[in-house]
């Protein structure tokens, strides 16, 4: 039975922007969300671009069981080697190989004419048809690109051995009609085009990635590349929770739907948000705080008298619960982990045990505690520490519209404590340099400084991001307390660990 098959690029095209750039661990996590998501493909990297791309491409290729992993390659053999090394022990490992095909893209970036692009596409494919069957190829800024060479290029992909022909929108320029009319041209031009998938890979620089995507899968595409939220260069990809639900809700207009469970749409745009550090801006489709919210009295009469009146989805199907409290400081143990499984969370004894103890914490200092503070709980990584982490012991902030702020810190590395004092502009300043004055951490610039409440009320938990930058990589830490001082000291710790962790001369222990 033909569907449309959802290729997730939010590792490779989303990861690869300003500020989303994610550890081994998080990509892990974020690949996991995507498996259970039920995505069809997961582009897991660019093997070839550093040695950390490798890795993580490889360990995702051998640890995601349900979904394609697909390695990025330009159009050379290092790449497609490199590639396929990445993802050979996939289930179904696939080749993702590229070339720009504009007349700009030619001249300026490759310096290669037209038809050295063409001998190189069928030379590439051709090469890489013979590690796997599973050949992607995609033809950069193909919207801007003449639809005659267009055509042939595809056609030479397809004799070497492409199976799926990825039509990109590189730059967001394309509106729905061209689009339509781009892959309607190729599927009716192209010879063997039945005998190959095409795809919409757009972005959305004018606000018409989802758009130009439906569009493509209206003149025949059968694979739409997105990201989770939407992330990507510039301003991103095509979002994947707001091209599925479009199908899924006009499922009228189109008859091939994905396989998607949209109900762990919310998770992973959480997920995914946590890790980078971001939150959606209220206002945004599906996920966005505001998007099933009916604030004025008119919409309110009319979805209490019938809910179709102003609500076209339910909060339900992308998996939004009510956030109802049903544990308390007398939940035992056992009801904890029951929850926790029925919100889809599967803990080993040990998380669940620190988790539990967390949430016993937090119902002391909390009036209710409902299920955004336990899910926070749950993702907030800042409390476990490797060996030869600094731990906050204890700290103790001064600060005044009439003083200068000072904070004075002790922190634990193993059975070591060290205690220090500083003054500062603002007590999270102090507190920051407090911390350098005991960590000394390598040369880096203070990137981004976020605080935002997990749930309703005065005595919320404030979670905070951090991200520091050295030698071009991010580092972000997180910290989760209804102290928010407490907070940004967790979070600026999480992050200057990882910075010295990485940093730490190699074979040397902390
Ligand atoms: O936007 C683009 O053209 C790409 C290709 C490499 C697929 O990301
Ligand atoms: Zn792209």
């Amino acid at each position: 039975m033909k569907r449309i098959k959802i290729f997730d690029t939010t590792l490779r095209d989303g990861e690869q922007s300003p500020g989303c750039s994610m550890n081994l661990n998080e990509k892990i996590e974020v690949a996991r969300c995507l498996e259970k998501l039920k995505v069809d493909v997961i582009e897991a990297g660019f093997a070839i671009s550093s040695k950390g791309d490798f890795e993580s491409v490889k360990t995702i290729a051998e640890t995601v069981r349900d979904c394609t992993v697909a390695s990025l390659a330009r159009a050379n053999t290092g790449d497609i080697d490199a590639a396929y090394e990445a993802v050979r022990n996939a289930v179904d490992p696939r080749i993702h190989l590229f070339i720009a095909t504009s007349p700009l893209h030619m001249e300026y970036k490759l310096k290669m004419t037209p038809e050295t692009v063409l001998q190189k596409t069928a030379d590439m494919v051709r090469y890489a048809a013979r590690y796997c069957s599973n050949i992607e190829f995609s033809a950069e800024d193909a919207t801007r690109s003449d639809p005659e060479f267009l055509a042939k290029v595809v056609t030479a992909a397809i004799q070497n051995g492409a199976t799926v022909i990825n039509i990109p929108d590189t730059v967001g320029y394309a509106t729905p009609e061209e689009v339509k009319e781009l892959f309607s041209y190729l599927i009716g031009h192209v010879e063997n085009a039945d005998r190959v998938e095409f795809s919409a890979h757009c972005h959305n620089d004018l606000g018409m990635a989802v758009a130009n995507s439906l569009a493509a899968v209206s003149a025949g595409a059968l694979q739409i590349e997105c990201t989770v939220n939407g992330l990507g260069e510039r301003a991103g990809n095509t979002a994947l929770e707001e091209v599925v639900m479009a199908m899924k809700t006009r499922a009228d207009r189109f008859p091939l739907q994905p396989r998607l469970d949209t109900t762990k749409i919310f998770r992973a745009s959480k997920t995914v948000y946590n890790i980078i550090g971001q939150s959606a801006p209220i206002n945004k489709p599906i996920v966005g705080k505001n998007a099933f919210a009916h604030e004025s009295g008119i919409h309110q009469h009319g979805v209490l008298a019938n809910r179709l009146t102003y609500e076209i989805l339910t909060p339900e199907s992308v998996g939004i619960g009510k956030n109802a409290m049903v544990l308390g400081k007398h939940s035992g143990k056992h009801a904890f982990a029951a929850h926790l499984s029925e919100l889809g969370y599967e803990l080993t004894q040990e998380e669940l045990a620190k988790t539990f103890e967390r949430f016993k914490a937090l119902c002391d200092k909390k009036k209710t505690v409902n299920d955004l503070d336990i899910e926070a709980l749950v993702h907030d990584k800042s409390r476990g520490s490797e060996s030869g982490d600094y731990t906050l012991d204890r700290f103790d902030v001064h600060s005044g519209n009439c003083a200068t702020a000072t904070c004075t810190i002790r922190l634990k590395k193993e059975e070591t404590l060290t205690e220090e004092v500083s003054l500062g502009d603002g007590p999270v300043d102090a507190a920051f340099r407090a911390v350098d004055k005991i960590v000394c951490p390598p040369a880096h610039t203070f990137e981004n400084y976020a605080i935002q409440s997990v749930s309703e009320g005065k005595d919320t938990l404030g979670e905070v991001v951090v991200k520091l930058r050295c030698d071009g990589e991010d580092y972000t830490g997180r910290g989760l307390s209804t102290d928010i001082m407490e907070a940004s000291i967790l979070a600026y710790l999480n992050a200057v660990n990882r910075l010295c962790a990485e940093h730490r001369p190699e074979g040397k222990e902390a």
